[in-house]
């Protein structure tokens, strides 16, 4: 398996993109880890089970950006990844602009690419909106720069979440129309991915309102937990987390219409890797006096660790550095076979 994945590198990183996202990174890196234990011990194929993690950066130029911005949020993006357990030693990870080889094969597939198709993504049409004619020409071409990104590097398996289902289907079809056409059929450029369903990611809700996200573009920072918080802010945001004056309910059902309490135990569940119904067994029937000391302590307890790496990582400009420029010298060592072989296909 060679899993290949991206994510926009954001910077105010908070516990929503932990629990939505990175930790999922952590759990593919030590699934392929088990993979390969479990291949060595049955003395089977030696090709190695392999995650490829990038930050998007090219990704970010294609809406209005700030170029300060996307760099610090770039660093702070990698950091926070290996803060959390991403492991360069076992994973590639790295930033798209160290590795030219996104944007040339994304121009070499543009040829393939039809405007039909990309005309009909609905990230495209919900982004463009009713302005389209002020859209980048880089927003209109993302999806091909994503099949890129994956073909590049013949990934077997991509993980995807339901609003990117569509953009691998036209990675797919860009590979296949590809192979078609300039490739013979016992001898194709590119691999064409299955999508994996990442496991039911946890989505996160802001501790001052239930029906809305934790997110760094929430004004008010007590909504949200933030990975560099210490132990006290930590304690405190769960202190004052808005709840309801009921205590918690015995079963799950129970939080039917209670959105800030069913937040709290969910944000439990997912750290603790209980079910919210085990958990209700042991809090059922208290207050939240005695659940959010509780909660906030294993926040604190997962979290102080992460953060102390991450403002370590932070500190240190030319550690995250080094990272990004050996897994981009990887990155460019995996996609140069492919590379060369698309030039040739095309007469180039
Ligand atoms: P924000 O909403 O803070 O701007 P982004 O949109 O930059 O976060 O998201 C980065 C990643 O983190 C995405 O994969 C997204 O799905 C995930 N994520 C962000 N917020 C949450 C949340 N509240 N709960 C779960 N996942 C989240
Ligand atoms: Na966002």
């Amino acid at each position: 398996m060679r899993v290949v994945s991206g994510i926009q590198p954001t910077g105010n990183l908070h516990l929503g993109n932990y629990l939505g996202a990175i930790r999922n990174w952590v759990r593919m890196q030590d699934e392929m880890e088990e993979g390969n234990r479990a291949q060595a011990a049955a003395g089977g194929s030696a090709d190695r089970n392999q995650c490829l993690f990038f930050l998007a950066d090219l990704h970010a130029i294609s809406q209005p950006h700030d170029p300060a911005e996307l760099k610090k949020g770039t660093l702070e993006m990698a950091a926070a990844l290996v803060a959390c357990g991403i492991d360069p030693q076992r994973s590639v990870l790295f930033n798209q602009a160290q590795v030219p080889a996104h944007a040339e094969l994304q121009w070499l597939l543009n040829g393939t690419a039809r405007m039909g198709w990309l005309n009909r993504m609905t990230q495209w049409k919900d982004k463009a909106g009713k302005n389209r004619e002020g859209q980048s020409v880089a927003l209109f071409a993302y999806p091909v720069l994503q099949a890129a990104d994956v073909l590049l590097y013949q990934a077997t398996h991509v993980p995807v979440g339901e609003d990117q289902k569509q953009h691998l289907e036209l990675a797919r079809d860009i590979a296949q129309k590809f192979n078609n056409d300039f490739a013979s059929e016992e001898a194709p450029v590119f691999t064409l991915p299955d999508p994996i369903v990442p496991p039911q990611a946890a989505r996160i809700m802001s501790l001052r309102d239930g029906s809305a996200k934790m997110s760094k573009s929430d004004p008010s920072d007590m909504s949200r937990i933030n990975l560099v918080d210490d132990a006290d802010e930590i304690m405190k945001k769960v202190k004052k987390a808005k709840t309801d004056p009921e205590p918690l309910p015995s079963e799950a059902e129970g939080l039917d219409g209670r959105p800030e309490a069913l937040n709290l135990v969910t944000i439990y569940a997912a750290l603790s890797g209980r079910s919210v119904d085990e958990i209700l067994v042991e809090f059922g029937g208290e207050g939240f006096g005695k659940f959010k000391p509780a909660l906030g302590e294993l926040l604190v307890e997962t979290l102080s660790p992460i953060s102390t790496r991450f403002t370590e990582l932070l500190d240190d400009r030319e550690a995250i550095d080094a990272i990004l420029a050996r897994g981009a010298a990887q990155a460019r060592e995996l996609a140069r076979p492919t590379l060369d072989a698309t030039y040739r296909a095309l007469g180039l």
